[in-house]
């Protein structure tokens, strides 16, 4: 049976490290595509010769022409610009809008099939244009960010209460901004809710307010100390843990920008944003919904508001 095939368009850091990743967890053939000649073509080589000692033996290879990604079952974007120091993740909306539609165009004309994560910041408006460019369904496409800023809520509880992370559960949903909405009501540490944490004395609300603070400016912590650029292990991990929810079909609960078509949460517009989502091998198969308290709900909003403004803003640059 032939492998599946994954296409990774955008071969620098978190494309580099997607890539890795998939052939260490043999998730597939890999193609790493870019517009910098000799940058996905270097890497390829490189990963290649990591087979023999790692013991992977699927393809890799490095291409400049979107030929390449034929047939692609899932296509991961990352190609565009990554944050500065002082720059936020809107700053990067013209450049960036450019990319999507070339990408997209990429997409419809060699693999209209594929699976899209996109990871191209700012995400819950890229991940829109992306999917007008390439003509996707709704089911065939979504954004990652939940996952990794819920994996940062993680980190950070896990280090406040001295547990395993893996005893923590975090649910973080809207935006991949500032306006995110860590819920405290669902996140619990091994299955005690951090409201009830709060509730019986075990941490501050002020302290867990810090912590949530933290969560949502964690993407620009790891720019200002990087400097050069904006962080890639995490996000890489986290879209490859959706792109194998979809190629082994494993029903994953997750939280990603998926589009909102049916009054979900009550968000009338149609509009990618983050939401726990149920992936398998049909993509999105379900948009979960969980039950929000009312300021939870007010944060929401402001956090649709937020991705709406963004939007109408790429709108009216006309890329
Ligand atoms: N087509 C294909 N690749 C492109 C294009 C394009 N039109 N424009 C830029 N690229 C490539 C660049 O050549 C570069 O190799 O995209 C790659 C981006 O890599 P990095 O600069 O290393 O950025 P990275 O850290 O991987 O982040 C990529 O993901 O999290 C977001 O905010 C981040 O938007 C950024 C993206």
């Amino acid at each position: 049976m032939k492998r599946p095939k994954i296409a990774l368009v955008g071969a620098g850091n978190i494309g580099g490290t997607l890539a890795h990743l998939s052939l260490l967890k043999n998730l597939g053939d890999v193609v790493l595509y870019d517009i910098a000649e000799g940058i996905p073509q270097g890497k390829a080589l490189d990963l290649a010769q990591c087979g023999p000692v790692e013991g992977y033996d699927a393809s890799v290879i490095g291409t400049n022409d979107y030929k390449d990604i034929k047939d692609a079952d899932v296509v991961i974007v990352t190609a565009g610009v990554a944050r500065k120091p002082g720059m936020s993740r809107d700053d990067l909306l013209g450049i960036n809008a450019k990319v999507m539609k070339a990408v997209g165009a990429g997409v419809k004309e060699n693999c209209p099939n594929a699976f899209l994560i996109c990871i191209t910041n700012p995400l819950d408006v890229m991940v829109r244009l992306l999917q007008d460019a390439s003509g996707v369904p709704d089911h065939k496409i979504i954004g990652m960010a939940g996952v990794l800023d819920s994996a940062r809520f993680r980190t950070f509880l896990a280090w406040e209460f001295k547990v395993s992370v893996n005893q923590v559960q975090a649910y973080v949903l809207g935006g991949h901004g500032d306006t995110m909405v860590p819920l405290t009501g669902l996140s619990n540490i091994a299955g005690i809710s951090l409201d009830d944490m709060v509730a019986s004395g075990k941490i501050s609300a002020a302290r867990l307010e810090e912590i949530v603070d933290r969560t949502r400016k964690g993407g620009g912590e790891i720019v200002a100390l990087l400097k050069t650029g904006s962080a890639y292990y995490a996000p890489a991990a986290s879209a490859i843990q959706m792109a194998e929810a979809y190629l082994r079909d494993r029903k994953s609960i997750l939280p990603g920008a998926a589009k909102i078509t049916k009054g979900q949460y009550g968000i009338q517009e149609k509009l990618f944003v983050g939401v726990p989502v149920k992936i398998g091998a049909g993509g999105v198969e379900e948009i979960v919904e969980v039950k929000l308290t009312a300021k939870e709900r007010e944060n929401l909003q402001v956090s649709i508001n937020a991705v709406k403004e963004l939007n109408t803003a790429v709108d009216a640059l006309n890329v």
